[in-house]
């Protein structure tokens, strides 16, 4: 079959209208790119920054309201210094070089993770872009950086035993939205469809808690090969899936007939 050219995908995704609101990225296959080629990995992930813009634009160009991208896993501190400084310049040059640019495009910058075991330079660049961006509404973008999240739900229950502790919270009163609400993405609705490249099928400690009813694209395309293209294809599959939500009947968004309001 012949494959559909960007523009028209792009034009029946929109025009489908079930654009997720949340669409988060794990970016797999860096590695395995340069290796093919017979070049260091570094050259994996610096190709990559190619595949960030395109996808930041196409979830921008859709509407989508989050796109959090995974960035810096916590078990990626084990990986050797040269590639992890490498990937720390990679974030810091992209965070100074596209700010104005993301601005400019109504999008805000926001990071979830343990941005504290980062060196000052890379954390800085980041702490600058999330206030420079701050007043932007079109679309956020969320970058997950020194982020796992079994820490993540380690530091919300801590914190919750925290106002358990202090009398200000009953154990009676810890419930699901409360559990959510003390996670990094407090405010932020859950993924509708999460992508992940390189063929594997796994979630690598990437918003466990939040992806419990997420649409799961997987694609063998590695990163830094991937495209708006390959983008709205992930999202023309997830207009097709049917979201039950685990009851029986149609509901949700992603039910909706093309065109209708929330
Ligand atoms: C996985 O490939 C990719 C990463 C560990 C890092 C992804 C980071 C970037 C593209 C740069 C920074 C990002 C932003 C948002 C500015 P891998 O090395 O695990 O590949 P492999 O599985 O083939 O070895």
């Amino acid at each position: 079959m012949k494959k559909m050219d960007e523009s028209e995908l792009k034009r029946q995704v929109i025009e489908n209208g079930n654009i997720p609101r949340h669409v988060a990225i794990i970016m797999d296959g860096n590695g395995r790119w340069a290796q093919k080629r017979g070049r260091p990995r570094v050259f994996g992930h610096q190709q990559g920054m190619k595949s960030v813009r395109a996808v930041v634009e196409a979830c921008r160009e859709l509407g989508c309201e989050v796109l959090t991208l995974y960035a810096f896993s916590e078990e990626n501190w084990s990986r050797p210094l040269t590639e992890i400084k490498a990937l720390m310049r990679l974030l810091q040059n992209y965070i100074e070089k596209e700010k104005q640019n993301l601005r400019s495009n109504g999008i805000r910058v926001g990071c979830i993770g343990r941005l504290e075991k980062l060196s000052d330079a890379p954390r800085n660049a980041i702490t600058d872009a999330v206030r420079f961006t701050a007043d932007q509404k079109q679309m956020l973008l969320n970058l997950a950086v020194s982020y796992g999240s079994r820490a993540e739900i380690v530091d919300a229950v801590r914190r919750l035993a925290g106002e358990v502790a202090a009398g200000r919270l009953a154990p009676a009163e810890i419930n699901e939205t409360t559990l959510a609400g003390a996670l990094y993405t407090a405010d932020l609705p859950d993924p509708d469809l999460l992508i992940r490249t390189s063929g594997e099928m796994r979630l690598s400690n990437f918003l466990l808690w939040q992806v419990a009813y997420t649409e799961i694209y997987i694609t063998d395309v590695l990163w830094p090969d991937f495209r708006k293209q390959n983008l709205f294809e992930a999202v023309a599959a997830f207009q097709k899936r049917e979201r039950r939500f685990g009851k029986v009947e149609k509901s949700g968004r992603n039910n909706r007939k093309p065109k209708d309001k929330p």
